[in-house]
């Protein structure tokens, strides 16, 4: 593991979180763009985030010992064991990321450990990659590169890779929060009507954009059967995990198009396999896999399915302003400043605390 300015890398107590310079450690899990290693130096004491790979358990566990603070990715499952190799030191752990299913928040909270995310700062890098998906799984474009590239294109031809109108089908989205309404909002430029569920109920009228058609469903099966497109962006917690499986996919329009850039497990993955091989499914686009970053063997033989790597953030300026927002956020837990996206406040008001 790589060790950043906590030279030493030995295990700290929690006496010794201040030891170096008065100022107090972070464990930095892996390396993240600029100007969050910046920041943070400026501030605390760095150990890790030399090295862009993931830990193993044992370097997880050793990395967060006696720390104030664990700036974390989406890599690391923070949960009971960790947060115990942290130690009674442990005040925050900043996930670069919006999603944080990745971290156990309530087994933080129990302990008075503030948790932090990343939101807005990625809004428009994701829709916009969602937006990569519907037209690339709508339109066919990576078979067309493959075709090209394999030489199989021998001319224009009527029939060939022929795909289904994107300007004027409705799109449906599933989670209508910050990312859903970007995805949404890009829809006037196609002339779509939108159908959408939201877990706090319908939007009010003045949220709708100019030129938008925008409408509420109560329940996601409304969705399902009236949209072309279907575009998920709902958190994965347990009441999500699944929520679309079998019953659902059957239920989707027939040639429908399904993009994920939110959480694979939302998605049940053998199911999607079934309703792309011969169920009512025409395409999808994922960015997202339920076991990440393994991806179901049956999606990889399947030519209407888009595959990408988790790359909807991954704009250079999207990824600067995780790192900053991130860096902010466990400085400004350390030094009892208003932090600026905490999850939990609750976990201030801990016992523990
Ligand atoms: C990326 O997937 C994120 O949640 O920020």
């Amino acid at each position: 593991m790589g060790v950043g300015d906590d030279a030493t890398g030995e295990a700290l107590g929690r006496d010794r979180t201040t030891a170096s310079g008065g100022k107090p450690l972070l464990f930095l899990t892996r390396r993240i763009p600029e100007p969050g290693p910046t920041l943070l130096r400026d501030s605390l004491t760095l150990r890790g985030g030399e090295e862009d790979r993931d830990l193993t358990p044992v370097e997880l566990l050793e990395g967060v010992r006696g720390v104030a603070a664990v700036l974390c990715t989406l890599r690391e499952r923070i949960d009971d064991a960790v947060l115990d190799a942290a130690g009674p030191s442990l005040r925050v752990v900043s996930n670069f990321a919006v999603g944080y299913d990745n971290i156990d928040v309530a087994a933080a909270t129990a302990r008075g450990v503030l948790v932090t995310n990343t939101p807005g700062v990625l809004t428009e890098a994701t829709a916009d990659l969602a937006w990569a998906l519907i037209l690339a799984a709508a339109r066919r474009v990576p078979e067309g590169d493959r075709m090209v590239r394999s030489g199989a294109f021998h001319g224009w031809a009527p029939t060939m890779l022929l795909g289904v109108d994107v300007a004027g089908a409705t799109l449906g989205i599933v989670g209508m929060g910050q990312i859903g309404r970007a995805v949404a909002r890009r829809a006037v430029g196609f002339s779509m009507p939108v159908v959408y569920t939201r877990r706090s109920g319908p939007l009010e009228a003045t949220e709708t954009p100019a030129g938008a058609e925008w409408r509420y469903c109560s329940d996601l099966d409304s969705l399902l059967v009236q949209a072309d497109i279907i575009s998920v962006h709902v958190p994965l917690t347990e009441g999500t995990h699944h929520l679309l499986g079998a019953r659902e996919l059957a239920l989707v329009r027939p040639g429908a198009v399904l993009v994920n850039t939110a959480r694979g497990p939302v998605v049940h993955e053998e199911a999607l396999v079934e309703a792309l091989r011969g169920g009512p499914l025409g395409a999808a686009g994922l960015d997202v896999y339920e076991d990440e970053p393994a991806v179901h063997p049956g999606l990889a033989g399947l030519e209407n399915v888009v595959l990408l790597p988790h790359l909807g953030s991954a704009t250079h300026a999207a990824r600067g302003r995780m790192a900053e927002l991130a860096a902010r956020n466990a400085i400004a837990a350390l030094s009892g400043a208003r932090v600026p996206h905490p999850v939990n406040l609750e976990a201030l008001g801990s016992p523990d605390r």
